[in-house]
C-alpha cells in the first residue's frame, strides 16, 4: 500500500482525521474499559483500558506543521489526562495534571490543540496514575508525517509493551508494589508487539516505527526477514542512517527503520534464554516493481542549530533498593528531592543552552525524559551524539546531555520507568 492509500484506508487500528477546516485535523479519543484478546494463542479476553474500544489506542496521524485537534473524553471511573510524548508543543497542551492542566474528570472532555513542529514517530499515553493507566493500556502511536512523502511501500508502526498476567488471563492488580517500585518496576510476564498491519509483500521497502510503550521494561530487540538501516531515534532523523543490528529500546524510546523485506519480518525480544517472538509481518505475494536504491537520510527538517553550553548542572539520581532511602512511597529522588515540589528544580531563560550531567548513583538503569524538548546526548569526550527526548542512563554511571531550552512553560523531567516516577523520580523545570 502506498502512503497515500495508507492514509485513506480505515482499519480498526487506524482512525481517520475529520478535516474540519482547511488546516486542522480533528480526532476524538474516548478513554474507556475494553476487552482485548491480548494473547492471540489463547481464548481468554483480558479486561484492560483503551481508547475508542481499542488497546493499543488508534493510530493518530498528523502532518508536520499542520494543526491537530484531539478531543479526549474520559469514560473511566477515575481522572485522566493525555500526554503527547516527544512533541514540542505549547505548554498548556502537554497533558500533565497539576502542572499544565486540571485532571480530566470522569465524563468530562478536554480538547488538545497543537501544531506538531517535527515530523517523526511519537506516541500518546495517559499521564495520570500512569504507572497503572499505561500498564492497563492507555497508550497509542502518534505519527507525524513529513510534508513530502518518503519513498516506501508501507508505513508501519509497532507498539511494544508487556503485561503482568494471572492464570485466568487477567492483568494482575500489582501495579504498584513497594518491591517493584524500589527495584526495576512493574514488569510483565508477557510481552507483545502490535503491528499496524499484518502483512507486506516480499521485495517491499517499508518504514517500521518501533515504540516502547512498556511502563518499565527495556527491550533488547532483534529483527529478522529484512535488510535496512536505522533512520531516526525518538522521532528525530539521523543525519547518517546506521547499519541495522540488535537494538535496545528503553521505555518511551522510539526507533525508525527503513527496510527491504526479504522474508517474514520477525521482531524478537532477546533474553538470556534466546529470542522470544514479539510479533511479525507475514508475506503475501511479491513486489516486482520496486527497484532497489540506497537508503538515504530522512529529510532533516527537524534540525536545530547547535549551541554550546552556557551553564553546567548536575542531577543526581538516588535511591531505590539498596539505595538507603525509605521515605514512605518516595524511595527515589533527584538531587535529594522526591516528587514534584511547588518550585521548579531550575528556572531557565528562554534560549539558554545547558549541559546537564545525569549522575546515576543507583543500582538500576533509568530512562530520563524531558517534556517539550529534545536534547543531545554527549559522549565521554563531550562530542555531540544522538538527539532524543528520553535517554537511558545505565546503573552506576552518568550521562551528559545538552539541552537548548527554547520552549516556554513548565516541563516535567522524570524517569520513564513509570514505577520509578511514581516512587518520586520526578522533577520539573520552568522556561521563561
Ligand atoms: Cu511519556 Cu512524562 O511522559
Ligand atoms: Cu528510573
Amino acid at each position: 500500500m502506498k502512503r497515500r492509500e495508507f492514509l485513506a484506508t480505515v482499519t480498526s487500528a487506524l482512525l481517520l482525521p475529520r478535516v474540519s477546516t482547511a488546516t486542522s485535523l480533528d480526532y476524538s479519543l474516548i478513554a474507556e474499559p475494553v476487552s482485548t484478546k491480548l494473547v492471540p494463542e489463547y481464548d481468554f479476553v483480558t479486561d484492560m483500558l483503551g481508547f475508542n474500544g481499542s488497546m493499543p489506542g488508534p493510530v493518530l496521524s498528523g502532518i508536520q506543521g499542520q494543526p491537530l485537534r484531539v478531543n479526549v473524553t474520559n469514560h473511566l471511573k477515575e481522572g485522566t489526562a493525555v500526554h503527547w510524548h516527544g512533541i514540542r508543543l505549547e505548554n498548556k497542551m502537554d497533558g500533565v495534571p497539576m502542572l499544565t492542566q486540571d485532571i480530566i474528570e470522569p465524563n468530562a472532555t478536554f480538547t488538545y490543540d497543537f501544531i506538531p513542529p517535527d515530523a517523526g514517530t511519537f506516541w500518546y499515553h495517559s499521564h495520570y496514575n500512569s504507572q497503572e493507566q499505561v500498564a492497563r493500556g492507555l497508550a497509542g502511536p502518534l505519527i507525524i508525517h513529513e510534508t513530502t512523502p518518503i519513498d516506501i511501500d508501507h508505513d508501519i508502526n509497532v507498539l511494544l509493551s508487556d503485561w503482568l498476567m494471572t492464570q485466568d488471563g487477567q492483568l494482575s492488580e500489582d501495579f504498584a508494589t513497594m518491591h517493584s517500585i524500589a527495584h526495576a518496576g512493574y514488569m510483565g510476564n508477557y510481552a507483545r508487539a502490535f503491528f499496524s498491519q499484518p502483512a507486506v509483500q516480499k521485495g517491499d521497502r517499508i518504514r517500521l516505527r518501533l515504540i516502547n510503550a512498556a511502563t518499565n521494561r527495556i527491550f533488547p530487540l532483534s529483527l529478522a526477514g529484512a535488510n535496512g538501516k536505522i533512520v531516526a531515534l525518538d522521532g528525530m532523523p539521523l543525519e547518517t542512517p546506521r547499519e541495522l543490528g540488535d537494538m535496545v529500546l528503553a521505555p518511551a524510546q522510539r526507533v525508525d527503520l527503513i527496510l527491504d523485506v526479504t522474508d517474514t519480518v520477525e521482531l524478537s525480544l532477546l533474553t538470556g534464554q534466546g529470542g522470544f517472538s514479539l510479533g511479525s509481518l507475514a508475506i503475501e505475494g511479491e513486489n516486482t516493481t520496486r527497484t532497489t536504491s540506497d537508503i538515504t537520510a530522512l529529510p532533516q527538517s527537524n534540525k536545530r542549530p547547535m549551541r554550546s553550553a552556557e551553564r553546567h548542572l548536575t542531577l543526581s539520581i538516588m535511591g531505590g533498593a539498596m539505595g538507603g532511602r525509605h521515605n514512605g512511597d518516595n524511595v527515589w529522588a533527584l538531587n535529594d528531592v522526591s516528587d514534584l515540589q511547588p518550585a521548579p528544580w531550575q528556572n531557565f531563560t528562554r534560549g539558554e543552552t545547558v549541559k546537564i550531567t545525569l549522575k546515576n548513583d543507583t543500582a538500576f538503569p533509568h530512562a530520563m525524559h524531558l517534556h517539550g524538548h529534545h536534547f543531545h546526548e554527549l559522549d565521554d569526550n563531550g562530542q555531540v551524539g544522538d538527539f532524543r527526548d528520553t535517554t537511558l542512563v545505565p546503573a552506576d554511571s552518568s550521562r551528559d546531555i545538552l539541552c537548548h531550552f527554547d520552549n516556554p512553560g513548565k516541563w516535567l523531567f522524570h524517569c520513564h520507568m513509570l514505577s520509578h516516577a511514581m516512587g518520586g523520580m520526578r522533577t520539573w523545570v520552568e522556561v521563561a
